[in-house]
C-alpha cells in the first residue's frame, strides 16, 4: 500500500550547507563533542573486560581516537546465552513498544548529532555531508521499522475461512540474532540491522566491524538509554574470530550480514556446517556495479554523476561505480569531462567542510588500492590519477580505461573507476557481460532514449537500478536497498518486505 512508502513521515531532516549559520552551528557541536571514546563488551548492560587496543584515525595515524576492548570467543558465546533468555522476555514485549523504543532510539540518536558525527569522522574517515547522510539514515532506519513494525507485528491479519473455520497469520520473531556490520557505514548499517532484528522481536548479538567499534558502542548506548532492554541488545566488539564464534553457536536463530561476497560465502558454510536447525543469512555484500552511457546522455550531467558515483566516500560503498561504459561515438569527450570533473575534487582531512574524498579505512585497503592502480598504471591507458596528501590512508581518485568489461572480474573497493567504450551495435553483449559478472547490487544508465533504458532495465535483474542521475545513497523507504547472487540473498534494507525476513510465520486454523 502507498501508505508504507510515506517518506515525508519518515525521513530525517539534514543540514544546509550553503547556509552558513547552520554549517557552522554544526561544526561547533562536533568540535564541541570530540573526546576520548570507549568501546567493550556489554551483555546485560554490564561492561565486560577485554583486550585493550587503540582504535586511530585513518586520517592520521598519530590520532588516537579512543579504546576499544575486544572480546573472546568466550565473551561472544556468553552473550549469547545471555540473548537467549533475552529474546524470551524481548518477544513477549508488544510490538507496538518496541516501535516505541525504536522511535526514542531514534530522537536520541539526533540529539546526539555532534558526538556521532565526531566519532563517524575521526574513527571511519568520512566527510562532513557523508557523516550527517550516515546519521540520518540511521535515524530512518529507526523510523521506519517501527512504522513497518507496528504494521506487520500488531494484530494478526485476518484470513478467508471458506470451510466456516476461522484462520489468521501472524509473524513472530525467531529467538538470537547475530548482526555483523561493516566499517563503510559504521552507524548506518549497524543500526539498520539491529533495529530490523529488535522491531521482529529478537534479541540481537551486535558485532562491529573491527575498525569502527567506537560509534556502534555509542549506539548501543544510545539505544539502551531510549528503553531497548539490556537483554535484548548486547555488543560483542572484535576481530574475524569473534564473528566466527558468534556464526557458529548452535544457538542462534539468524545471521544478518554486510560485508565481502568471501565472508559472506563463509558464513553460509558454517551455517551450513552445524547441526540443528537450519539458520537463515540475511547478506547484503558488493558489486562490480557499471553505469551505461549512450550517445544521446548530457556529459556534463554524467560527469557530475560519475565522480559522485565513483570517488565520494573514497569510492567505498557497496553501491559505488566500479565500471563506466560509454558508447563509443561520446567516449573520449565524456571521459574527459569526467576526468575534468575529478581533478576538482578536495582530497583531504574530512573534518574539513570543502573536502569532497576523505581517506581510506586503513594501511591494508590503502596498500591493496596502491597495487591495484600501479598495475593499472601499467596494463591500462591512465586518464586521470590525483596526488595523494598528508599523513593518513589517502588513496586519490583514479580513472582508467580497461579493455572492455570483461577485463574487470573483482570489486575495488576504492576511488580507482575502470572505463570501457562500446559500440552502439554491441549493447547486448556488454550487458550479457554485466549480468555474467554474477554481481547485481547497482546499476547506472544515462540515455535520452526511453526505449534504451527499458531494454536495459528487462535485461538486468540487477537490484538498484538509477537512471540518469548518480547511484548511491539510496534512502530508507523511498530506495529500498540491496543486491543478489554474488551480492547477497536479496532482501532489500529500507523496504517494505525487509522485515519479514527476520520473522517467522505462523498460521493459526480454529474450527469454530
Ligand atoms: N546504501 C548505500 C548506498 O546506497 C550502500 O552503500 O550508497
Amino acid at each position: 500500500p502507498a501508505e508504507m512508502f510515506a517518506p515525508e513521515r519518515i525521513n530525517s531532516a539534514g543540514v544546509e550547507f550553503g547556509d552558513r549559520a547552520s554549517l557552522e552551528r554544526l561544526t561547533d557541536s562536533v568540535a564541541a563533542a570530540r573526546g576520548p571514546a570507549e568501546a567493550a563488551p556489554v551483555i546485560d548492560g554490564v561492561t565486560q573486560a577485554g583486550t585493550p587496543r587503540d582504535v586511530v584515525s585513518p586520517s592520521d595515524a598519530r590520532t588516537v581516537v579512543g579504546t576499544v576492548a575486544e572480546a573472546s570467543p568466550e565473551i561472544a558465546a556468553a552473550a549469547i546465552q545471555a540473548a537467549r533468555k533475552g529474546a524470551v522476555a524481548w518477544g513477549r514485549v508488544p510490538a507496538e513498544q518496541r516501535a516505541a523504543a525504536l522511535e526514542r532510539a531514534a530522537d536520541a540518536m539526533e540529539a546526539s548529532t555532534g558526538r556521532l558525527i565526531h566519532l563517524l569522522q575521526a574513527e571511519a574517515g568520512k566527510t562532513l555531508d557523508d557523516a550527517v547522510a550516515e546519521l540520518r539514515e540511521a535515524v530512518d532506519f529507526c523510523r521506519y521499522y517501527a512504522a513497518q513494525g507496528r504494521k506487520l507485528f500488531g494484530a494478526p491479519q485476518e484470513l478467508p475461512g471458506p470451510t466456516g473455520e476461522s484462520n489468521r497469520l501472524s509473524l513472530r520473531s525467531r529467538g538470537v540474532f547475530v548482526a555483523i556490520s561493516p566499517w563503510n557505514f559504521p552507524l548506518a548499517i549497524f543500526v539498520g540491522q539491529v533495529a530490523a532484528a529488535l522491531m521482529a522481536g529478537n534479541a540481537v548479538v551486535a558485532k562491529p566491524a573491527e575498525q569502527t567499534p567506537l560509534v556502534a558502542a555509542e549506539a548501543v548506548r544510545l539505544m539502551h538509554r531510549a528503553g531497548i532492554a539490556p537483554g535484548a541488545l548486547h555488543i560483542v566488539p572484535g576481530d574475524g574470530a569473534v564473528g566466527a564464534a558468534l556464526v557458529a553457536h548452535r544457538d542462534v536463530a539468524g545471521v544478518v550480514f554486510t560485508g565481502s561476497t568471501e565472508v559472506a560465502r563463509h558464513i553460509n558454510r558454517a551455517l551450513a556446517a552445524k547441526d540443528g536447525p537450519i539458520v537463515p543469512l540475511i547478506a547484503e555484500t558488493g558489486g562490480i556495479n557499471a553505469m551505461l552511457v549512450d550517445a544521446t546522455a548530457l556529459p556534463e550531467q554524467v560527469a557530475d554523476d560519475v565522480v559522485t558515483s565513483a570517488f565520494r566516500s573514497a569510492g567505498q560503498r557497496c553501491s559505488a561505480l566500479r565500471l563506466l561504459l560509454v558508447q563509443e561515438d561520446v567516449a573520449d569527450k565524456v571521459i574527459g569531462m569526467v576526468a575534468g570533473a575529478a581533478q576538482e575534487l578536495r582530497l583531504g582531512d574530512p573534518r574539513d567542510p570543502a573536502t569532497h574524498v576523505g581517506p581510506v579505512i586503513d594501511a591494508e585497503a590503502r596498500a591493496r588500492l596502491d597495487r591495484h592502480g600501479a598495475a593499472l598504471r601499467r596494463a591500462a591507458t591512465t586518464h586521470y590519477a590525483g596526488e595523494v596528501p598528508g599523513e593518513g590512508h589517502f588513496v586519490a581518485p583514479q580513472i582508467y580505461e580497461i579493455a572492455g568489461p570483461e577485463a574487470l572480474t573483482e570489486e575495488v573497493f576504492g576511488p580507482i573507476l575502470h572505463v570501457a567504450r562500446y559500440k552502439a551495435a554491441d549493447l547486448d553483449r556488454v550487458l550479457d557481460r554485466i549480468e555474467a559478472s554474477g554481481y547485481g547490487l547497482t546499476l547506472g544508465v544515462h540515455s535520452r532514449i526511453d526505449a534504451t533504458v527499458e531494454r536495459v532495465v528487462a535485461r538486468l535483474s540487477t537490484g538498484n537500478v538509477y537512471v540518469n542521475r548518480n547511484m548511491i545513497g539510496a534512502v530508507v523507504g523511498v530506495q529500498p536497498f540491496g543486491g543478489h547472487g554474488l551480492s547477497g540473498t536479496g532482501p532489500k534494507a529500507g523496504g517494505p518486505h525487509y522485515l519479514t525476513r527476520f520473522a517467522t510465520e505462523q498460521t493459526v486454523t480454529i474450527n469454530t
